[in-house]
């Protein structure tokens, strides 16, 4: 049986077609303190908890779910991370920093017998759950969501870390060309692009990234490729975060659509991850 967290119910819906595993339901009970605690009716041995875990009330969702469905009596349990928040921090930048992709992911480990992350910020991210753990990477179908007729398009990664994503989805458009920008992160706000020298004036360009957040690593790119005379600027993700004012950002830089999953569900959410993972039930 399938259980879901808050933020990823469609999602698990989505999932329960296409694998053909029943989903079951969850009920929430609140307290006056601020606590909560959850009740499923999960039933049978294998139990599928499937949550984003945007923020800290869902990652606290995730585990009491664990064990619930634990408590009912499963003996083996598969937590899906559609996404996997506090992941970026998967490096101790400075003395007495917390390594929070580490610490989430070890609490996350106790209750699961095993782990699926969508495109987690880093692959090794997955080597801190103590219990098995792949990276599922949906990249492939980001192509999906882009016009079908792009003129001469360009996939750009507005940052090196993104270049293997941004070929995966020329790779599955069929056509195109792919490039990089260099990215320098000054602070969570603000980043320093060095562009490349590609020439993208009359082109349909395609910005991919693996998460879009407060939309500014994009804009950023965005402003340089309209500047430079770009037709069409498109903008794909995984994980549309896209906090604050970010989606005024994109567009006042340019940018004239964007696309992504449903690992974080948002008016741009225009495919879903649900085929990819029912083949690794
Ligand atoms: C970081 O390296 C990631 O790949 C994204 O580029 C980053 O998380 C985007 O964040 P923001 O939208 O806040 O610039």
């Amino acid at each position: 049986m399938i259980i879901s967290g808050s933020a990823s119910i469609s999602l698990a819906s989505s999932l329960s077609s296409h694998s053909k595993i029943p989903l079951g339901k969850t009920t929430h009970q609140n307290f006056p303190d601020g606590e909560f605690m959850v009740q499923t009716n999960f039933q049978g041995d294998h139990g599928i908890i499937i949550a984003a875990t945007r923020s800290a009330s869902d990652h606290l969702e995730l585990l009491q779910l664990q064990d619930a469905v634990r408590e009912a009596g499963a003996t083996n349990i598969t937590t899906i991370l559609p996404y996997m928040g506090y992941a970026r921090q998967d490096t101790v930048f400075e003395p007495g920093q917390s390594l929070s992709a580490r610490a989430m992911a070890r609490s996350i480990g106790t209750g699961t017998d095993r782990v699926i992350i969508v495109n987690p910020h880093k692959n090794t991210v997955c080597d801190y759950f103590g219990v098995p753990a792949i990276a599922l990477d949906a990249s492939s179908i980001l192509a999906q969501t882009l016009p079908t007729n792009l003129e001469n398009p360009l996939f750009l990664a507005p940052d090196s870390g993104a270049i293997s994503l941004a070929e995966s989805v020329r790779d599955a458009y069929g056509m195109g060309d792919t490039d990089f920008f260099e990215k320098d992160r000054i602070s969570s706000t603000e980043v320093h692009i060095s562009p490349s020298t590609v020439d993208v004036a009359g082109r349909d360009v395609i910005c991919v990234d693996d998460i879009i957040s407060t939309g500014t690593t994009t804009s950023k790119s965005a402003r340089i490729l309209h500047d430079r005379g770009a037709k069409t600027i498109f903008v794909t993700c995984i994980h549309a975060l896209l906090v604050e004012d970010a989606r005024k950002m994109l567009s006042d830089s340019g940018v004239d659509a964007i696309y992504t999953t449903d690992t974080i569900v948002t008016p741009e959410t225009k495919v879903s991850i649900a085929p990819l993972l029912a083949k690794l039930l």
